[in-house]
């Protein structure tokens, strides 16, 4: 399973970047928002630091004004994976993005038949909301795991599956069994996957013990 970083924030890339683990980072207008950073020099950024997808959102709705800034969009750089909403006028962008090769991110996905059509339209990524789901109480993994096996059926789908929306690591492993190809999380639930108290009572007795023998490896 890749490991993208949901996130504007540069610090928070760097050094998620500097663990070796990290795919791909992705972006929302919200999260651009939040960073308080000019669109496109920080994306450009972005895609200095992480060499994998780096998603970047259209701000229009309609079709032709989401064309024109996707052709923005896309030329940032070659790992751009340019960001439409699950529309109409998205997916058509979608489509014609995807077959001049350009790598595309389906985002605001909440239905199995949403999820299709993106992949009818040949998205790169199809982006499931799964805490959104939980939120209105509706089980949100229930729809990865619908995607992933409609997905199956169809060897001519290459569409792949980035969990979205992500709010703890069951959310991920879960995802994960099911056979999702990403999942795009917050920085503190990808930091929180290395967390288990076991290892950390572990640790400190080996540390203690070290220290009796007296010894050093270096
Ligand atoms: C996906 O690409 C979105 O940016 C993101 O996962 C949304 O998550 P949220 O529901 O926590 O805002």
């Amino acid at each position: 399973m890749k490991f993208f970083v949901d996130t504007a924030d540069i610090d928070d890339i760097k050094d998620l970047a500097s663990t070796g683990l990290l795919d791909g980072v992705t972006t929302n207008p919200s999260l651009i928002a939040k960073s308080g950073k000019e669109f496109i020099p920080l994306i450009e950024e972005i895609c200095d630091i992480v060499s994998g997808p780096v998603s970047a959102e259209v701000a229009a709705t309609d079709y032709e004004t989401m064309r024109k800034e996707a052709e923005v969009l896309r030329k940032i750089a070659d790992n751009i994976a340019v960001k439409v909403p699950l529309t109409p006028a998205g997916l058509k962008v979608c489509k014609e993005l995807s077959d001049g090769g350009t790598m595309v991110n389906v985002t605001l996905c909440f239905s199995a038949a949403q999820a299709l059509l993106a992949a009818k339209a040949g998205a790169t990524f199809i982006s499931p909301f799964v805490g959104r789901l939980d939120d209105i109480s509706q089980t949100g993994l229930d729809l990865i795991a619908e995607i992933v096996t409609i997905y199956s059926q169809y060897p001519n789908f290459h569409t792949e599956v980035l969990v979205a929306s992500v709010r703890n690591p069951l959310h991920i492993t879960e995802s994960a069994k099911m056979g999702a190809d990403v999942a795009t999380c917050p920085p503190n639930v990808i930091r929180a996957l290395y967390n288990h108290p076991l290892t950390d009572k572990g640790l400190a007795a080996f540390v203690e013990d070290w220290k009796k023998t007296g010894q050093s490896i270096l």
